[in-house]
């Protein structure tokens, strides 16, 4: 694999909170990051004007919305984000099946045909105790390979999940489904709030197909070069499970 086709794979998310700061960063990292991945803080007060200004100047946006509500109200949600030009758009896989494939009908009827469809498995910050809580089965082991499965007959594109949950996802779902991991530290890096992090070679190993990275790129004194290695460890390793 060459650095350009390991390059898509990498997401940077901008979690900034200036506009300013999210477009200065962009300039600097378009030529060597696959996507920039907007969040609720940037969505929620920048707006639709920050996505058009990344896609303006030729940069790849992930919309990390987690949607979730009901089949209609997401079906149109995802039919507006879809018509911003966006590449990537996060559902909740909890919505259950009707909604994920709602979530399919709303991006089919944008007419948008390049963006991916990624479900939302279990998010990170659920232990045994909060998934006990709320009424679900409390091993993730469990949980997230039925949610990626729920994700894939609804006609989604891949899923979002740790890297420690690639290892129990079937493997026959490899083909052409994406798998969509943050929770990445380089080598050496801070894991900061990450509890299970890993290294972008261990998550590429492990079947992801593209990084979310944040912090390990947004706070290193120079966040091209940051991104850089990143991307030849995404190379490296692809080239050992090609
Ligand atoms: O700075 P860092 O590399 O930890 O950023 C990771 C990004 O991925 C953040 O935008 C964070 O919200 C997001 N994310 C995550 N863990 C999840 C889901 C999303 O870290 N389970």
């Amino acid at each position: 694999m060459d650095f350009e086709a390991a390059r898509q794979r990498l997401i940077v998310a901008l979690d900034v909170s200036s506009r300013r700061d999210a477009l200065r960063l962009a300039d600097r990292l378009i030529e060597v990051v696959g996507c920039f991945k907007i969040g609720l803080q940037a969505f929620t007060s920048q707006g639709p004007a920050l996505v058009k200004e990344l896609t303006d100047r030729g940069g790849r946006v992930f919309l990390d919305l987690k949607m979730h509500d009901i089949p209609n109200t997401v079906a149109a949600g995802v039919e507006a984000a879809a018509g911003l030009g966006i590449e990537f758009l996060t559902i909740h896989t909890l919505g259950g099946p009707a909604m994920l494939k709602a979530a399919r009908s709303g991006a089919d009827r944008s007419g948008n045909a390049r963006l991916k469809l990624l479900g939302v498995t279990v998010l990170t910050s659920l232990d045994a105790s909060e998934l006990a809580s709320v009424g679900l089965p409390t091993d993730v082991r469990v949980l997230a390979p039925r949610l990626a499965k729920l994700a894939q007959s609804a006609g989604l594109d891949g899923i979002v999940c740790s890297p420690q949950d690639l290892a129990h996802l079937p493997k026959q779902d490899q083909g052409g489904f994406l798998r969509v991991t943050p929770g990445v530290r380089p080598a050496g890096a801070a894991s900061q709030d990450q509890l299970r992090a890993a290294t972008p070679e261990v998550a590429i190993r492990a079947g992801a197909t593209h990084l979310v990275v944040g912090r390990p790129i947004l706070q290193s004194h120079d966040p091209k070069e940051a991104a850089v290695q990143i991307v030849e460890a995404i190379r490296h390793a692809r080239m050992e499970v090609k």
